[in-house]
Parts: structure tokens; C-alpha cells; sequence
């Protein structure tokens, strides 16, 4: 592998060292008030989709020498290799081909003597028939009743994907409803089971490794409750199982015929664009779970074939190394300015801190850099109610990304206008903040002139605080799946400029060791 590169060694690392020195110095304000064409030149469009990043602190040069940090560390070696289907999860020895469950080109990939398209594409007819067996009625349950209720249990990449989208496209969703059932916590589970009749639910047991305990103790619960009133043979027609352990899921006693697979070339946490899926194809239907597919499709053909200054997730990942690494932050937000978007949060920190929350490099050395950022937030304006103040006037600086959409889906346009009043007003202030002068004037027009001396420091906001924003026309499968595709593509990018091998999870093995032998 030619991209195994402390990036501390390079050249531009130096540059970027040095160059770090003045930017940070120079206010936001006065970069847009010297580049007219700021806003034009620091924002990409790809189809629905306008990414803005005229609101970070840095300068064209900047740019030039995150660049060449990529070009210092393999970064195009990386993504050519990742696309081949090359072993770039060294510790694992396995490929990382999570963009083949969504391409649509006859791709001869060769994993360990199998062509893997022929495979993808029959999971693909598996997974569209079942859908519509389902949601046209024609599965029926054990005594003759259609489906009305699917339980999805999975735990971490095996839950957070499909049920962040399941909600996300809610306004798609047909005639079924979703429940997930995640944690060990047997509350939860007899909280849904409660709502539930065992004639007219499908459980989907979603487990690559088919050994995890939460989803097994889970599964067998699920099981038993469904056992009280029906006979063993009724199990195949309410429990099928996503999983790469089919051994495992036949002593379960779930039906060979009712495998939808997994393979261990996609890692949990990538995993949602396949079988991992069937929750979010059976919800909004099968035509819409492709149309999520081909989204996050074009994110990869545009991370696999535009020039870096032009690249939307290399530009994230970027800016992201720049400021992790040179301003020192620790922290992330994500703020969607959609409510059906809350769980896009907890899914992306699998994403980014299960993936690239390591020490070691891919040589097996301890890290002297920092890699990785605490990812938190949630939707706008609730956010704004919250946490915002942190962000805008506490002491430490926290980047923002901001995702929003032109229309609404109902057609709410009143509220909409406000969401995004919201929406634009919130990088504003974080970036231009609010100075002395304008303090004291607005003070001073609202008659507070007794108390400029004791209020003005509070109400003077810094800004120059940076936010990446997001803006697509509409919430549709499409768009949604473009923008998770831009975020694995930020991680992917990131890992490869710190030396990570952004595809195990040994540190999560550990807990699990532990809390098996207690
Ligand atoms: O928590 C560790 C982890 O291995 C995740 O990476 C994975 O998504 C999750 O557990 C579930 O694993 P499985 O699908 O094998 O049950």
C-alpha cells in the first residue's frame, strides 16, 4: 500500500503548520469583505445539492495545502483501491466494498474467487420481491391475516441506519409499521411487543455475525412471545434474518430460505445499502429504497472522479483534518434542519467515532496526532433551544454542519420560511457574531443606556465561527442517500490522511469480552 504516511512528515504538513499561524488571526469578516466572490468560489453544486463552505476559516492557499496533503498521503491510490475492492481493512484482511451494493454497472470484482455483482444483484431481486409480497399482501401470517407490523432487531451498524431512515422518510412510508428493537433492555422490548399481534408481525433478525448478545437475548424473547400463541411451524412466515452466519441462523430456527446475506467485505456500520436494508425497503417500498441507492451512487462516482478542489467529501474531510488537527478542536455538530432527521446524529457517530476513534496507524504505530472528533448534535431550531449557546459564545470552537432543504414535504410553507430563516440566520451569527460597536448602538436605540456597562461584554458574540451548510431542494431517498454517501466518503478521506485504518473495531471487542465473563 503506497498510503502509509504519518502525515506529520510531509511537506505540507509543515506548510500547513506554519500557514495555521496566520490564518488564525484573520477574522471571518474580513476574508468576505476582501473576496467579493467568496461565497461562489467556496461553494460546489452536485444536481440537488449546494455546498457551501465559504464559512470556514481558511484561504484558497489553505486549500492548496490541504491538497497537497492528500496528494502527500495516497489519498487517489486509496480511493482507486477502495473501489477494486482491494484489502485496504489490513487488520482484517477484507475489502471494504460497501459502494458496490449500490452500483448499478456489471463492475468484475473478484473477492476470494467470487464475482460479487452477480450476488448484490440477486440480494437485490431478494430483497424487491419480499417488499412486494408484503406490502401488496400476498405473505400472509400464520392464520391468513397480511402483515402490518415489522420488528427490526439489530443492534449498532445493524439498527442505526435503517431506522435513522426509516423515520427520515417517513412521508414515503406505505401501509406498515416499523418498530426497532436495539438495546439489551428488556423493557423496551415488551414495550413494543405490547403494541404488537403475533398473527400480523414479521420480525427481521439483523445480525452480521449473528453472535452478538443484545440481538440474540432480544431475538429469542421475541421468539418466545411469538411461541405463546403460535406453533414452531408458523416461524417462517414471521422471522427472517439478515446475517453472514447462516449456520448460526438456521440453530435459531430461522428458515435457509428466509437468509437475506451479508457479506464480509461491508462492514456493519456500511452496511445499510444492502439486506441491512430490507426494514427501509419494506417501509417506503422497494422503488424508493433504489432510489436511495442511486443518490448515494452519484456521491460515489463524484468522490471517485472529481478533482479534489472540487470534491465535496474530500473538501469536508479536509476541513475537518484542518481543524482537528491545526485549531485543535474536539468536537463536531451536525444541525438538520429537519425533525425527521434527529436520528441522523446517532447514526453518523457510529459512523465517524466507531471508524476512526483509534491511536495506532496501519503500521502498527502509536499515534502522535490527533484523529477523530466527538460528534454530537440534533435538529434545528430544537438545537437552538439547547446547546447552540455552547457553540456561538463558549470557549471552545466547535465546526458546524448545517442541512436544510427548500421545500417542505406537506407544504407548510409558513413554517417552512421560519425553519429556514433559521436555518441561514444560525451560520450567519456564528460567523460575523456581533461586535462592541453594534452592542452599544443597539442598546442605545433601545433606550437600555443605564445598562451598556453591565450588560455589553455578555452580549458581544465573537463569531468567526466556522460551518459547512447543506442545502438540497427537497428531503427525497435520493437526496438522503447522497448525503450519507458524502459523509462515509469524509470519513474514508479522513482516515486515510491520519494513517487509520478506518474499517475494524477492535476497541469495542473488549466490553464485550468483559461483560461476557461477568
Ligand atoms: O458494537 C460493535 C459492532 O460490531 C458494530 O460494529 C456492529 O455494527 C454491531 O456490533 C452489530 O454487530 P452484528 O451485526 O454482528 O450483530
Amino acid at each position: 500500500m503506497s498510503y502509509l504516511i504519518d502525515p506529520t512528515t510531509t511537506k505540507s504538513w509543515e506548510k500547513l503548520k506554519t500557514h495555521f499561524t496566520e490564518i488564525e488571526s484573520t477574522h471571518l469578516n474580513e476574508l468576505f469583505k476582501k473576496e467579493a466572490t467568496r461565497k461562489e468560489d467556496f461553494t460546489l453544486v452536485l444536481e440537488q445539492l449546494e455546498f457551501d463552505f465559504s464559512k470556514n476559516r481558511i484561504s484558497k492557499q489553505t486549500l492548496e495545502y490541504l491538497i497537497d496533503l492528500t496528494n502527500e498521503t495516497g489519498l487517489e491510490k486509496a480511493i482507486e483501491d477502495l473501489f477494486k475492492g482491494k484489502k485496504i481493512n489490513n487488520t482484517e484482511n477484507r475489502a471494504v466494498l460497501h459502494t458496490a451494493l449500490r452500483d448499478f454497472t456489471d463492475e468484475k470484482i473478484n473477492i476470494d474467487g467470487e464475482y460479487i455483482f452477480p450476488m448484490i444483484e440477486s440480494a437485490r431481486k431478494q430483497i424487491a420481491d419480499f417488499s412486494e409480497q408484503i406490502i401488496s399482501k400476498k405473505w400472509k401470517g400464520y392464520t391468513g391475516k397480511p402483515i402490518t407490523d415489522i420488528v427490526n432487531i439489530g443492534i449498532g451498524g445493524s439498527d442505526l441506519g435503517p431506522q435513522m431512515i426509516v423515520e427520515a422518510l417517513d412521508y414515503y412510508k406505505n401501509r406498515l409499521n416499523t418498530h426497532f428493537i436495539s438495546n439489551i433492555d428488556g423493557d423496551a422490548v415488551y414495550k413494543t411487543l405490547s403494541n404488537l399481534n403475533p398473527e400480523t408481525t414479521l420480525f427481521i433478525v439483523v445480525s452480521k455475525t449473528f453472535t452478538t448478545i443484545e440481538t440474540l437475548t432480544n431475538a429469542t424473547t421475541c421468539k418466545n412471545w411469538f411461541l405463546e400463541k403460535a406453533s414452531l411451524v408458523a416461524i417462517e412466515k414471521h422471522f427472517v434474518a439478515v446475517s453472514s452466519n447462516e449456520k448460526a441462523v438456521v440453530a435459531f430456527g430461522i428458515n435457509k430460505k428466509n437468509i437475506f446475506p451479508m457479506w464480509n467485505w461491508v462492514g456493519g456500520r456500511f452496511s445499510m445499502w444492502g439486506s441491512v436494508g430490507l426494514s427501509i425497503s419494506l417501509a417506503i417500498g422497494y422503488e424508493n429504497f433504489e432510489a436511495f441507492l442511486q443518490g448515494a451512487n452519484t456521491a460515489d462516482k463524484h468522490f471517485k472522479n472529481t478533482k479534489y478542489s472540487k470534491n465535496i467529501p474530500v473538501i469536508m474531510a479536509l476541513l475537518s483534518v484542518w481543524y482537528t488537527n491545526f485549531f485543535n478542536t474536539k468536537a463536531e455538530v451536525v444541525l438538520p434542519y429537519a425533525d425527521s432527521l434527529n436520528k441522523l446524529v446517532s447514526y453518523l457517530q457510529q459512523l465517524f467515532m466507531e471508524s476512526n476513534g483509534k491511536s495506532v496507524d496501519r503500521n502498527g504505530n502509536s499515534i502522535s496526532y490527533q484523529t477523530g472528533s466527538v460528534i454530537f448534535g440534533s435538529s434545528g431550531t430544537n438545537a437552538q433551544h439547547s446547546f447552540m449557546q455552547h457553540i456561538h459564545q463558549g470557549t471552545q470552537m466547535i465546526p458546524a454542519d448545517f442541512i436544510g432543504f427548500t421545500e417542505s414535504l406537506y407544504g407548510n410553507t409558513k413554517h417552512h420560511a421560519i425553519l429556514m430563516a433559521n436555518f441561514y440566520a444560525q451560520s450567519q451569527a456564528l460567523q460575523q457574531g456581533k461586535s462592541k460597536e453594534a452592542v452599544h448602538l443597539n442598546m442605545k436605540f433601545k433606550g437600555d443606556l443605564k445598562e451598556i456597562n453591565n450588560l455589553l461584554p455578555f452580549k458581544v458574540f465573537e463569531g468567526n465561527r466556522p460551518s459547512n451548510s447543506f442545502l438540497f431542494d427537497k428531503l427525497t431517498p435520493y437526496n438522503l442517500g447522497m448525503l450519507i454517501a458524502l459523509y462515509e466518503h469524509k470519513v474514508f478521506t479522513q482516515g486515510i490522511i491520519w494513517n487509520i485504518n478506518s474499517f475494524d473495531q477492535f476497541g469495542v471487542e473488549l466490553g464485550k469480552e468483559m461483560a461476557k465473563n461477568s
